[in-house]
């Protein structure tokens, strides 16, 4: 699938969703972060924001759902609209249903790391995904500064995905920026969330293409 970037609508002026996507044209995905105040300690937006956006948005939607139970509540994202649906594997009671749950209504399905989880007891559930997610901050807010200490596990993935076969996208989210993206690629992610880069930038769209240009030089795999 090659390099592809999703700026997350969190940084973006929620009163103008609509124009704000408009605004990161050429962009991959729409990354769309939905906290429920209990898995984090932030509260944003839910399901009937993702179906109005994703009504009047040309890109698909990439829901991260960094709530408690995604089980009960994940498959109303995909009827929303999302076309990829992100779960915690410490919030999910049985993940391998809730991802099998999501791909048979139709969406794309991932799970998310938080920076302390290790992706080594979750090898045998990869083939269910179809992308893993992980944090490079504490999920909760924008604008943190990226975790160098997350590197090696993003490494470790690469490899257990490759390992693996198929084709299972790798996806960074966290203080990714001109700064810090080369690192991420040259550890082998080929998704690039980025909230404040992007939409703290003068011009979002233009950051987009310097953003994919940098991890296309260094992406190895
Ligand atoms: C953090 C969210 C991220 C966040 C990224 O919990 O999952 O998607 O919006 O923002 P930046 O790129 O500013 O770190
Ligand atoms: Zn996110």
């Amino acid at each position: 699938m090659g390099i592809q970037i999703a700026p997350s609508m969190l940084s973006s002026d929620f009163a103008n969703l609509e124009s704000e996507a408009r605004r990161i044209s050429g962009a991959d995905w729409l990354h769309v972060d939905v906290m429920d105040g209990h898995f984090v300690p932030n509260l944003t937006l839910g399901a009937p924001v993702v179906e109005a956006l994703a009504k009047v948005a040309e890109q698909p939607i990439d829901a991260h759902l960094m709530i408690d139970d995604p089980d009960r509540w994940a498959p109303e994202y995909v009827e929303a609209g999302a076309g990829s649906v992100t779960f915690h594997v410490e919030a999910a009671r049985a993940p391998v249903r809730l991802a099998r749950e999501i791909r048979a209504k139709g969406a794309r399905a991932s799970m998310a790391l938080r920076p302390a989880t290790p992706i080594e007891p979750y090898e045998d559930l990869l083939a269910e995904l179809d992308m893993v997610l992980i944090m490079t901050v504490e999920p909760g807010f924008g604008g943190q500064k990226f975790l160098d200490v997350c590197l090696p596990k993003i490494r470790r993935t690469r490899a257990l995905l490759d390992k693996a076969g198929g084709d299972v996208w790798l996806q960074v989210d966290g203080g990714v920026s001109v700064e810090t993206i080369e690192r991420c690629a040259d550890a082998g992610a080929d998704v690039f969330v980025a909230g404040s880069a992007v939409f703290g930038a003068d011009a979002p769209d233009a950051m987009v293409s310097t953003l994919r240009d940098l991890a296309t030089a260094r992406c190895a795999h």
